[in-house]
């Protein structure tokens, strides 16, 4: 058996797979993201191990662990995890979806060696500029810092006594050589940091280190057990659906939104806004675009109006036609395709008629939007994708599928098995570090059905972008 522990925003998942790779049984438990000040998000990463603890209990109290011969590991990416010289946590863990550091970043992106090595524009979410913002808001904390570590990375810290990153998330970093998929001294040293403040690096297919005895214990788990390099939740996402040659894609509809893309060559693009990262097995790279606000746009409008997320979208029946409300989800700022901190989400159009379900459906067909401006701007890299594979909790609504393979015109996959995308990819990466397979066992799921955009739709989502696209122009204007 094998087990994949995926760190989520909003929750982290353990899922066991057997040697056939298929899901023996899986627990979560939940996490909440704290807001101290508009623009910041951050977690507690005592609260990871909690959570961790919690969903390992409850999968030990189900199944005999003893049998797990590895562990994989994924998690969300760019957090700052600040670290003493006795692996003390210095402050909260500032996340990929804060924007506090976007003068930082700009500052950063200002110089060419960051898009030239890193291969990406320097977002605000990004562990560099943040360790910038921490220099100066904090040099307390700055000075106190020993090492930087990935949210995931912490995990296996915790499980391994290992500090260890790997390519996949590393990259969005900004601190690594993305082509050479090494950290970058010239990079790091522009933030007063250097190689000793890193990780060491595995790819995310080998093995980072062993279990300790007294982790192992806690779940009957066999001391030493491989524990892999694992990957960013994005490409371990990917090993999960089989996105790994060129042409395969997934969009992931999570507290994120992504839109993505596996290629055979390390293309970047930053000029697009696109994101151009690292796989997490060797030799390979991906591309993609990222919502900073997907199923997190759903939750807010929810709590707006007072309903859960699941009966909303639940009460809607088949896909219309765009009214007249549109909303912009751009809660947060956005990355791709606007790198734009400052601008803030809109729902405008609202008429006598707008009802709460109107205002769902314009909360869905934005991100949609959102999702085609994706599309456009990784196209515009020459990249391909002919189909995709829906992966992540908002999957679960019908209508949102719908409306994402009409707006993008493309049909969209969804998988027999539940929502188990990152957490079987980093179970994958477990079973490859523990037997030397390699990414030919990361093999597409069976797909249950296949949403086909909406031909009588078509035109009229098309129309409806236009509108959301110059609605971009006239709030960045006003923000
Ligand atoms: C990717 C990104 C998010 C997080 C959270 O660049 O910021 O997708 O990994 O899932």
């Amino acid at each position: 058996m094998y087990l994949g522990l995926d760190l989520g925003t909003s929750g982290i998942k353990a899922l066991l797979i057997d040697d056939a790779q298929r899901v023996v049984d899986e627990a979560s438990a939940p996490l909440e993201v704290q807001r101290p000040a508009p623009g910041w998000s951050e977690q507690r990463p005592a609260d990871w191990i909690t959570a961790a603890t919690a969903a390992l209990d409850a999968l030990a109290a189900r199944r005999d662990l003893s049998g797990v011969r590895g562990v994989g590991l994924s998690g969300h990416m760019h957090g700052a995890t600040l670290l003493d010289a006795s692996d003390n946590v210095l402050r909260p863990c500032i996340l990929w979806n804060d924007t506090r550091a976007h003068a930082e970043a700009a500052a950063l992106d200002a110089d060419p060696a960051f898009r030239a090595v890193s291969g990406n524009v320097v977002f605000p979410g990004f562990t560099a500029p943040k360790l910038v913002w921490v220099r100066d808001a904090e040099p307390e904390i700055f000075r106190r810092t020993a090492r930087v570590l990935l949210p995931k990375d912490y995990l296996r810290l915790w499980l391994t006594g290992e500090t260890v990153s790997e390519p996949s998330d590393a990259a969005g970093t900004s601190w690594l050589d993305t082509g050479a998929r090494d950290w970058s001294d010239e990079l790091l040293g522009a933030c007063g940091l250097g190689r000793e403040h890193m990780p060491r690096l595995v790819e995310g297919s080998a093995p980072s280190g062993g279990l300790r005895r007294e982790v192992a214990d806690l779940w009957g788990l066999a001391p030493g057990t491989v524990v892999a390099g694992g990957g960013g939740d994005n490409a371990a996402s990917a090993i999960g659906v089989g996105a790994v040659g060129a042409g395969r894609g997934f969009v992931s509809l999570g507290t994120s939104g992504v839109l993505f893309a596996a290629s055979d060559a390390y293309s970047p693009a930053p000029e697009t806004s696109v994101h151009t990262f690292c796989h997490a097995v060797p030799d390979t790279w991906h591309q993609m675009g990222v919502i900073l606000s997907a199923t997190d746009s759903l939750n807010w409008y929810a709590g707006l109006v007072g309903k859960d997320a699941a009966s909303l979208t639940g009460a809607l029946g088949p896909l219309q036609a765009p009214g007249r409300a549109l909303f912009l989800p751009y809660l947060g700022g956005e990355r791709t395709p606007h790198n734009d901190a400052a601008v803030r989400g809109a729902l405008i159009g609202l008429e006598h008629g707008t009802d709460t379900a109107a205002g769902t459906r314009a909360v869905l067909e934005g991100v949609a939007h959102a999702f085609r401006d994706n599309l456009d701007a990784l196209r515009a890299t020459g990249t391909r994708i002919d189909s995709l594979i829906a992966v992540g909790g908002g999957s679960r609504s019908a209508y949102w599928l719908q409306a994402i393979a009409t707006a993008l015109d493309l049909p969209v996959d969804v998988p027999e098995a539940g929502d188990f995308g990152a957490a079987l990819g980093a179970a994958r990466l477990g079973m490859m570090a523990a037997t030397g397979a390699g990414s030919e066992i990361a093999t597409p799921p069976k797909i249950a059905r296949t949403v086909a955009p909406d031909a009588r739709l078509r035109a009229a989502f098309a129309d409806a972008h236009g509108r959301y696209r110059q609605t971009y122009t006239a709030l960045k204007e006003l923000s």
